[in-house]
């Protein structure tokens, strides 16, 4: 049932780039249009909404960090980004104008379940993104866009991850388009884009011998940092999660802007900091900030493992261990360059004898609050 692979964790990361398909399957029109189907609210509902909030737990909240940004970028409406069991205990301000998006791989999460109960009492329209039919939070809410990830058995969320990331960017595009802010031929040019990312994917993990390798050496770390800026930010934290979560070993994911606030004095001798780069094509500046942040970091002892995109020829004389994703478009890049960090905590994992599918303490559907 594992396909022949060790874990269900491997099987499942081997299968984003038939996830990714599938998810986008069926949602375009012939003219590059997207069609959300299952998505029970009127365009002129779509167009009165004037903020957005996106709520979940996680691995699914990493998913909502990301759509902030094309959200924001691609419709120009507020989006804002909150953890479910922080939502339901303040008082957000919500009406029949706010589009609430709850996001859970399992639709049962309780803490999620109850911030969509929440909102809902409050006339917020929500509209759901999940991969499993039928499930609680699907069937409360007013809509639903389901990821067709297919089941995902081990706890460790990947292939989920990635087609919450696919449904959130349909979702952005969608708002976009009959809002009038994108024109159907801007839209269409992302579409494709984002149709390029499965073989895109299929390429990288093909050449993930290398972070094998790297993980057997990083398993006695006593600390592993992760740094990103703009979408690279939420991959640095779901780096981080994903392995405290598996490997049992502290981690912790920074806005790279952030660590001369405080958390640089964190780096000694060695001290392995994962860096995720920008695309040089899209957002010069940002790139080059980030490598500004990795000489920091190595100036002051750290073993940098750098995330940067094939041909970006300039980072490798910063990086101890370089890893190259195929090129992408900046809001789209997290679909790669999550992708190292999954094995990364999956093989250092591995190499501690720990139990890849079922991590100690953890259950795959939280329940309860
Ligand atoms: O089923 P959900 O997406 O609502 O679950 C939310 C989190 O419990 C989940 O993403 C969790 O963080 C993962 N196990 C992380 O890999």
């Amino acid at each position: 049932e594992k396909g022949g692979y060790e874990y269900f964790m491997l099987k499942e990361i081997a299968e984003q780039p038939q996830a990714i398909a599938d998810t986008l399957l069926g949602r375009l029109s012939d003219r590059g249009e997207i069609i959300l189907d299952e998505v029970r609210l009127t365009d002129q509902d779509l167009r009165d909404v004037d903020k957005v909030f996106i709520v979940a737990c996680g691995t699914s909240y990493h998913a909502g960090m990301v759509a902030k940004y094309a959200i924001e970028h691609w419709v120009r409406i507020p989006c804002e980004v909150e953890l479910a069991s922080e939502f339901r205990y303040r008082d957000p301000i919500l009406d029949r104008s706010t589009l609430v998006i709850v996001i859970s791989q399992s639709g049962e999460t309780m803490d999620t379940l109850m911030a969509l109960r929440h909102a809902k009492e409050q006339k917020a329209r929500v509209l759901a993104i999940c991969n499993t039919n039928g499930s609680t939070i699907p069937r409360e809410s007013d809509a639903v866009l389901y990821t067709h990830g297919g089941p995902e058995i081990a706890v460790a969320s990947t292939k989920a991850f990635l087609t919450q990331l696919v449904a959130c960017y349909l979702i952005g595009l969608h708002l976009a388009q009959i809002r009038g802010v994108m024109y159907a031929d801007e839209v269409a040019a992302v579409v494709e884009k984002l149709q390029n990312t499965p073989d895109s994917l299929r390429t990288l993990l093909d050449g993930m011998e290398d972070v094998r390798a790297l993980a057997r050496d990083l398993r006695t770390a006593s600390t592993i940092l992760f740094i990103g800026r703009h979408v690279g930010f939420p991959v640095a934290l779901e780096g981080a999660l994903k392995l405290k979560e598996l490997a049992y070993m502290h981690a912790e994911g920074f806005a790279a802007g952030e660590l001369k606030h405080g958390p640089i004095s964190l780096i000694d001798d060695g001290t392995p900091v994962v860096c995720i780069v920008p695309s040089p094509a899209g957002r010069g500046v940002m790139r080059d900030k980030v490598v500004s942040n990795i000489q920091e970091v190595r100036a002051r002892g750290a073993r940098t493992i750098v995330i940067a995109e094939e041909g970006d020829e300039g980072v490798a004389a910063f990086a101890d261990h370089l890893i190259t994703v195929p090129p992408t478009p900046t809001l789209l890049a997290p679909l790669m360059t999550t992708v190292p960090l999954q094995i990364l905590a999956c093989e250092i994992a591995a190499a501690r004898g720990n139990d890849v599918d079922q991590p100690r303490n953890l259950a795959k559907s939280v329940t309860v609050e």
